[in-house]
């Protein structure tokens, strides 16, 4: 089967690295970078964008920035990549795991409400797999009990609610570009908002604790450095160009998929509402109902695997499970839901949907066959 290679590059990144070679400045002052800052936090309909060392840190700074720490209580959903909680726990925060919905695997708005206590401070909403949280119910959480709304937008460049860009929509929005994301650099990340104080504590805390316009040698508050590299910067321009077109890409293949496989027993991809007018298609994920589908969530990854098609049988347990949060240090509320998308959900990465359309029927027809 022809899936594609990730990640993608070619000239552009090539002419863009060789720029900075000879620039000479090839750390976080080439105006490469801010020009990447601008063009990013433009496209994703932000005023400004501070580039990072990675999608953690620029968590960890969101929360330090926005005054989260030691009494207040995040909540988080309790399926995500570690960094959602940890990054809470980091800045001395408690993070409370609250359940997914079924099929968008996205935070359930009506678990947070219920969860939300008077230590809450914050939500994170993780737009799972490149489709956003439900933003409506969520944004009307944080304004009725005065919380402070953060996405964690790791896979979500692009991607919209209401025609609405991931990271414009809550206070502000975190972005990673690690290897596997829909624009990398091998690592890095951005942080990006509408909120210009925020942006610039950011940026302070990330670039040792300067002011702009300051000196060199003075330094205000207690910073650090998680500066990206004009390396970075470079290559990520490149990658942000290519992205619409990839998404396009992603999204008319998984519409494919969804439209082969729409008659399939016991196999539900993730639901995209009206509202989700943009999705990044950094996974497509499903779920499997083994009795109706013949074979259960196991042995599905079984066949695709031994037919060359990467799949990921979800994470193996929740954020609380980790042995990390076994030990305490958070609030655990009842996560049926993602309990069982432990067992039996899946996702296909990004580029099983990057291939031609003949590729893709014939993924169709190996997801087909591998039920009854
Ligand atoms: C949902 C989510 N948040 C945060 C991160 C952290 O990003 P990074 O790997 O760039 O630190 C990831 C990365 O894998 C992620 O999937």
């Amino acid at each position: 089967m022809r899936i594609p290679n990730w990640p993608v590059w070619d000239e552009r990144e090539v002419e863009l690295l060789r720029a900075v070679l000879e620039s000479g400045q090839w750390g976080g002052f080439n105006p490469l970078v801010q020009r990447f800052e601008r063009e990013f936090a433009g496209f994703q309909q932000c005023a400004h964008g501070v580039s990072l060392a990675n999608g953690t840190v620029a968590l960890e700074l969101a929360l330090q920035a926005a005054g989260v720490g030691p009494g207040d209580e995040v909540i988080v959903p309790a399926i995500s990549f570690i960094s959602t909680a940890t990054a809470v726990s980091r800045v001395g925060a408690t993070p409370v795991f609250v359940d997914i919905e079924p099929f968008s695997f996205n935070l359930d708005p009506e678990r947070a409400a219920a969860a939300a206590s008077p230590r809450t401070k914050a939500i994170i909403a993780v737009h799972f797999g490149g489709q956003l949280a439900d933003m409506d119910c969520l944004m009307a959480l944080a304004e009725e009990r005065g919380l402070l709304l953060i996405e964690d937008a790791a896979h979500a460049h692009g991607s919209e609610w209401n025609g609405r860009r991931a990271g414009s929509l809550g206070v502000l929005g975190t972005f990673s570009f690690q290897n596997s994301k829909v624009m990398t650099a091998g690592e890095g990340g951005m942080l990006v908002s509408n909120d210009a104080g925020l942006a610039a504590r950011v940026r302070s805390l990330a670039d040792q604790g300067r002011r702009p316009g300051e000196g060199w040698f003075f330094h205000f508050e207690l910073g650090t450095n998680y500066r990206l590299t004009a390396w970075q910067a470079a290559v990520l321009l490149a990658q942000l160009e290519r992205l619409p077109e990839q998404i396009v890409l992603r999204t008319r293949n998984a519409e494919l998929l969804r439209a082969e496989l729409a008659d399939v027993p016991g196999l539900r991809f993730q639901e995209v509402p009206p509202q989700a007018t943009a999705h990044s298609y950094y996974l497509l994920l499903g779920r499997i109902e083994a009795a109706k589908f013949g074979a259960a969530r196991d042995e599905f990854h079984r066949a695709l695997t031994a037919q060359g098609i990467p799949c990921t049988p979800f994470y193996p347990h929740t954020l609380y499970a980790n042995p990390l949060y076994q030990q305490g240090g958070c609030r655990i509320e009842p996560c049926p839901v993602a309990e069982a998308c432990i067992q039996d959900a899946f996702w296909l990465p990004q580029r099983v949907l990057m291939g031609d359309e003949e590729t893709t029927r014939e993924i169709a027809a190996a997801i087909r066959g591998a039920g009854r």
